[in-house]
């Protein structure tokens, strides 16, 4: 167990050096009045100039996270999500063209479909569903098998190897069929003719009733409309997205947990960070307001408070006090004050994990 826990901190918050917006925000302003409104060509160039994006909803979560936090409005908002400027819809995540197709199903016209190869057949899937999946490294395919939706899927690949296995020839598609035998494996392929204003993969749609039955781009309720419309505008920057967990569960099944399904346990960095996970605690209805853990634990063997694999820097502990060296090794976010306190890691807490952000543009 130990050498376990040893890896899962080892790999923990290791790219906050690039600190400054790492957690998504959004960028709402408080005066209603003085919200902006534009057709959506302009609402993107207006988020593109202050380098932040539209949002991108990635899971049923983050629309209600969002539904809320525009609530005030009573109006529509952009979000990034519109027809593709592509010529083809289909296309390998590492940016290969398709050049051999083994597939027998029809593509419906505005699906977002994603391909696995099962009992030796090429078929599409709704991409939210949870599969093994095959990454690739030069000439090798590696079939990982944990659950998770195509685009976690492809943001692991690209972590740990180099991306979804992308097929080109009969030989190789011969030897991944014959590895699927009793098995489905998501494959590095996507038909898709809709996307999202920052690039960023997400499998995420709920459209409204009868859509998307034109080609334009969408608002928050799910529908389209011609993108020449004025509705009020939202940017979003960030990188790192949050996500709440609601199992109750120990800081260590926690941590685990996090790194199995998202990224990795969250770890509140500086200002911004922190006011990132107060906004998501602000506009986010936790089953039950409470006490969450986050990525906080106390070194047992120096005694100071670390971020799974760094010394805390900036933090925001109740009365600005640092605990001391006690029994309770393990920190928690206060949901109502957002202010941090220790308790003991064998107590059981909903938990906020982080997920990377991955993007279809990496080529
Ligand atoms: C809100 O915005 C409007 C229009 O820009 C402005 O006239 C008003 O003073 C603002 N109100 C506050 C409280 O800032
Ligand atoms: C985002 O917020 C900053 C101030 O916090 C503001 O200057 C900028 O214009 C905002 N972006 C948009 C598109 O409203
Ligand atoms: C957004 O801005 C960047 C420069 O910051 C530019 O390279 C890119 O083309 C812009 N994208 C859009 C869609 O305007
Ligand atoms: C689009 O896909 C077809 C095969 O389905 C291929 O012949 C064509 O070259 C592709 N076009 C581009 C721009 O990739
Ligand atoms: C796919 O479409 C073609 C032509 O429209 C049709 O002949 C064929 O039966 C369809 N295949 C399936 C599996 O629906
Ligand atoms: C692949 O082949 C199937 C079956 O012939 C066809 O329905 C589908 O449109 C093809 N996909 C692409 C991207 O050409
Ligand atoms: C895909 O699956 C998700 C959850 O399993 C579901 O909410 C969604 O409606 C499905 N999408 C389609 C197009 O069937
Ligand atoms: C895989 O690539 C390596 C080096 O690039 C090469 O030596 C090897 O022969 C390749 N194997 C196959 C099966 O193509
Ligand atoms: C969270 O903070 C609020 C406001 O300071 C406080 O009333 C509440 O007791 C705190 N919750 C816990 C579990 O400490």
């Amino acid at each position: 167990m130990m050498t376990i826990l040893f890896f899962l901190l080892c790999s923990g918050c290791f790219h906050l050096t690039s600190a400054a917006n790492r957690l998504r925000y959004f960028n709402l302003t408080n005066n209603i009045s003085s919200a902006k409104k534009d057709n959506w060509y302009n609402a993107r160039s207006e988020c593109n100039n202050s380098r932040e994006s539209l949002v991108t909803l990635y899971d049923e979560e983050d629309a209600k996270f969002f539904a809320k936090l525009v609530s005030d409005y009573k109006s529509l908002f952009w979000i990034g999500l519109h027809k593709s400027q592509k010529k083809n819809f289909t296309t390998w995540s590492n940016g290969d063209k398709l050049t051999l197709n083994d597939s027998n199903v029809n593509l419906t016209k505005g699906k977002q479909n994603c391909e696995a190869i099962e009992d030796r057949a090429w078929k599409h899937f709704n991409c939210s569903h949870r599969k093994h999946f095959m990454c690739q490294k030069g000439n090798k395919s590696i079939l990982i098998e944990s659950e998770r939706n195509w685009c976690q899927a492809l943001q692991y690949c690209r972590i740990h190897y180099t991306d979804l296995v992308s097929i080109s020839d009969d030989q190789q598609n011969e030897e991944l069929k014959k590895k699927s035998r009793k098995k489905s494996f998501w494959i590095g392929l996507l038909h898709d003719e809709w996307e999202w204003a920052d690039e960023s993969c997400s499998t995420y749609r709920k459209w409204g009733v009868s859509q998307p039955n034109h080609d334009f781009a969408a608002t928050m309720d799910g529908n389209i409309h011609t993108a020449n419309n004025i509705y009020h505008i939202i940017c979003s920057k960030g990188s790192v997205r949050i996500k709440p967990i609601p199992h109750h569960s120990t800081w260590e099944e926690a941590l685990i947990y996090c790194k199995t399904y998202h990224t990795r346990l969250l770890c509140i960095e500086d200002e911004d960070d922190q006011r990132a996970v107060e906004q998501w605690l602000d506009n986010y209805d936790f089953n039950n307001k409470e006490t969450l853990w986050i990525g906080l634990r106390q070194s047992s063997l120096f005694g100071f408070w670390i971020w799974s694999d760094r010394t805390v820097n900036w933090h925001n502990w109740k009365n600005k006090i640092i605990p001391e060296l006690s029994s309770s090794q393990c920190g928690v976010i206060n949901a109502t004050d957002y202010t941090w306190s220790e308790e003991n890691c064998w107590n059981k807490h909903s938990f906020l994990c982080e997920e990377d952000i991955v993007y279809m543009d990496k080529y």
